[in-house]
């Protein structure tokens, strides 16, 4: 039977504002999407260092957020070790790959075709495979060596979709703002959005 479900590779890394990544699951789980996670080791440490995680059980973990999963969405957490897990295989079909957010060092890793852990090995299939990859980096200021990795990776086809909401409609919370980002990713892995408005609406 052909699985029309939508099936999206998201990373955390170890970059401050993991807060991006819990909103993209969010969004993702509420909806029927099959997610396939992958969570650096550095990852794990600042996901402790900025939220409640203890480092057990991720799943329960997302429940205490609050994250209510659709009857049919799906979660599937794999080892950045693991480069024998599908996201590291050309073969395994899905529908595009966020990483929010994304560390300095993982952009750097992409942009040199280098692929020692699953999060760079899946990012860099989704760009020999011309599906999508969307980075959320997040540093300040940015050197040279990030802007051009930058550069290197949109050049290759990655999107750069720096942590920058909007404020058109006055946010209140900080969900709220992180969540005008997460709605542009959304749009750009062609999901339907409707967390926030679009302009004109
Ligand atoms: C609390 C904390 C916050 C960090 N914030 C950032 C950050 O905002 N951006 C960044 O590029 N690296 C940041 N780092 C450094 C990365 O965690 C480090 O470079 C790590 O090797 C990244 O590995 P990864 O890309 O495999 O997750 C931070 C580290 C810690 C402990």
């Amino acid at each position: 039977m052909i699985n029309l479900k939508k099936i999206i590779i998201a990373a955390i890394c170890g970059a401050s504002g993991v807060i991006y990544g819990i909103r993209l699951l969010r969004a993702l789980l509420e909806r029927p999407v099959s997610v396939k996670l992958i969570i650096s080791k550095a990852g794990e440490e600042v996901l402790k260092h900025e939220t409640d995680y203890n480092g057990t059980e991720f799943k329960s973990f997302l429940e205490k957020e609050g994250i209510k999963l659709h009857p049919e969405a799906e979660l599937e957490c794999y080892q950045p070790n693991d480069l024998f897990a599908p996201p590291a295989s050309g073969s395994f079909r899905h529908n595009g790959m966020v990483i929010a957010p994304c560390s300095m060092k993982t952009l750097g890793t992409i942009s040199s075709g280098i692929a020692d852990n699953l999060i760079h090995r899946a990012a860099d299939v989704c760009l020999k495979e011309k599906r999508p990859l969307i980075l959320i980096p997040r540093e300040t200021p940015l050197n040279l060596i990030h802007l051009k990795n930058m550069y290197r990776a949109a050049q290759a086809g990655a999107t750069i979709m720096p942590p920058s909401p909007s404020f058109y409609f006055q946010p209140k919370t900080i969900d709220e703002l992180v969540d005008t980002v997460i709605a542009r990713v959304l749009d750009h892995i062609d999901i339907r959005q409707g967390i926030v408005k679009q302009w004109g609406e």
